[in-house]
């Protein structure tokens, strides 16, 4: 049982600052996913906890100890990489119980935990095997399980299933989810991986530049994006983004998009606007309905445009087209042929819209 508290963390390696005065919680049992682009200081964030890596500034605890001077075997954390080095010349068993061998654990409690481990991971008919005898996902179920082992207060997990292929990784997914359940311990998790992010944390941190950009639940940070940045990097396609001018006729403020396209802006908006000159409008590609029958009322608004592109997937049909200088994407999930050029109409439920400032980039 501990919390994982990092008070103003920063890493510097010479000039790069990769972590840049971090605050965080981590409350015990939780799921907490890192996502971020390359390089913005994931990994090393997991590795400071771990004690891997040696902390420029800043505090951490965990429970309520500081542990900045413990090693990384005194602190009571478990790392799982996404390069599981097992030992080759190892069975599975003897791979699960080495550390605790190491660690100079009684043989009758080393035995104990390894086969807790087995049992949770269901690897009780390959406990014989030697690592090069094993698929990728059954690799990556004993790097966990060496972790298992070690009853950590806490789980690092840095892209644990990045090398498996799709459909093992989607299998692993729903383990790691269940391993959770069943230990309830904290855990950090490191991915590239949108789905994997959205359906295992319980918060999801977003990076940029070794900054925090946003912590929130998976659908907080969906639908409520802080800034441009989040907006863009969370949800597949990315939020489309137009930028706009903002304009008065009559009383009424609109979004100058292009020449042909004005969108009302909502009058419940007009506070947060009406001292701006520009604006710049975010709209997630399934909140752009393609409509036959359009619905009718102030908060809604309707155009024409022609396709440039339409790439259907099955269950939906991605139609590409330029709203003022940008490419977008709206969703079609009723699926029909559409072809290159032709003109469909397309509704927008203006509560939906997101709007951001232009210098900023804040969400309004
Ligand atoms: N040992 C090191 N020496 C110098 N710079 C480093 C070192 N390790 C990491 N960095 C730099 O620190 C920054 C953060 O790196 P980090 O590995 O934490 O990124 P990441 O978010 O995990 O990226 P990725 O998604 O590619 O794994 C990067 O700019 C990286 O180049
Ligand atoms: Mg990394």
């Amino acid at each position: 049982m501990a919390e994982v508290k990092l008070k103003n963390i920063t890493k510097k390696y010479g000039d790069v600052v990769a972590v840049q005065n971090m605050n965080l919680t981590i409350p015990h049992n939780e799921f907490l996913v890192l996502v971020g682009p390359s390089g913005c200081g994931k990994s090393t964030t997991l590795r400071m906890i771990a004690g891997l890596e040696e902390i420029t500034g800043g505090e951490i605890f965990i429970g309520d100890q500081i542990v900045n001077e413990k090693d990384p075997k005194d602190r009571n954390v478990s790392m799982v990489f996404q390069n599981y080095a097992l030992y080759p010349h190892m069975t599975v068993e003897e791979n699960l119980g080495f550390s605790l061998k190491i660690a100079k654990v009684e043989t009758k409690e080393i035995e104990k935990r390894v086969t807790d481990a087995v049992q949770i991971l269901g690897l009780q008919d390959l406990k014989k095997r030697k690592p090069s005898q094993l698929s990728g996902g059954q690799r990556q179920r004993v790097a966990m399980g060496r972790a298992i082992v070690r009853r950590p207060d806490a789980f690092l997990f840095d892209e644990p299933l990045s090398n498996l292929d799709a459909k093992l990784r989607t299998q692993m997914r729903t383990e790691i989810k269940k391993l959770h359940q069943k230990l309830q311990t904290t855990i950090v998790y490191v991915t590239h991986d949108q789905v994997e992010a959205m359906t295992l944390a319980d918060r999801i941190i977003i990076m940029k530049d070794g900054y925090i950009e946003q912590i929130g639940s998976p659908i907080e940070v969906f639908s409520k994006p802080t800034n441009v940045f989040v907006a863009t990097f969370i949800g597949s396609p990315p939020m489309n983004i137009i930028d706009a001018d903002i304009i008065k006729i009559e009383n009424k403020f609109y979004f100058k998009i292009d020449n042909e396209l004005m969108m009302p802006c909502l009058e419940s908006k007009y506070d947060l606007i009406k001292d701006k000159k520009k604006i710049i409008i975010g709209i997630r590609s399934e909140d752009i309905v393609p409509q036959i029958s359009p619905n009718y009322g102030s908060e809604f608004w309707n155009f024409n445009k022609k396709i440039d592109l339409s790439e259907p997937l099955g269950t939906e049909t991605q139609l590409f087209f330029k709203l003022g200088a940008k490419e977008i994407i709206s969703r079609m999930y009723n699926p029909r042929a559409v072809n290159v050029g032709e003109k469909l109409s397309f509704e927008i439920n203006l509560n939906k819209v997101h709007l951001f400032d232009s210098i900023s980039q804040k969400a309004l």
